[in-house]
């Protein structure tokens, strides 16, 4: 018998001012793109931002559907267009927020674990970690490094070099 234990590592700031000035945009655009967000049914508006390696920045927000299942989140808009757009190009930094309309997000959203499966696929195929900037409407910032931190034990083909 073995007993495994995994050891995470977060950042948490109280501002946004405390953060590089890119981390600072990037967040500040993914609650631009929080504004997008079709969320009709939930009234939860999620915002996403990802910075590629040449320094475009890409955003996305939850879009969702009357069929519910249809919808999609914010992360995953942002990334499968960053991978049809620029195919290859390695995805530095993701910044991701939320804003509820019946009640105060005040502390740091995380993505769904289907997000982060997706997510992880392209951190895998990059040679590269995420970096993961989460933060609610206000409160705490967290910023994580690499998708594997947030997806332990994640599911992978033994093809692939996770
Ligand atoms: N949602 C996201 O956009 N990202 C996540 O990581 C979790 C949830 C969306 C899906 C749905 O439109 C709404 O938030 C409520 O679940």
């Amino acid at each position: 018998m073995e007993k495994l234990s995994i050891q995470l590592e977060a950042v948490t700031y109280d501002s946004a001012e405390e953060l590089l000035q890119g981390d600072q945009e990037l967040l500040a655009k993914a609650k631009d793109a929080v504004k997008t967000a079709y969320a009709p049914y939930s009234k939860f508006q999620v915002g996403a931002a990802l910075r590629l390696e040449n320094g475009e920045i890409i955003s996305g927000s939850n879009q969702e559907n009357v069929a519910y299942p249809n919808g999609l989140c914010a992360e995953r808009v942002a990334f499968f267009y960053a991978g049809s757009k620029y195919p290859g190009m390695a995805i530095e930094t993701v910044a991701i927020t939320a804003e509820a309309q019946n009640f105060s997000m005040d502390r740091p959203v995380a993505p769904c674990g289907s997000c982060r499966q997706a997510m992880l696929e392209y951190e895998v195929n990059q040679d590269s970690l995420i970096r993961v900037i989460l933060q609610g409407q206000s409160g705490k910032i967290m910023i994580v490094t690499g998708i594997k931190t947030l997806l332990p034990f994640h599911f992978h083909e033994p093809g692939l070099s996770a």
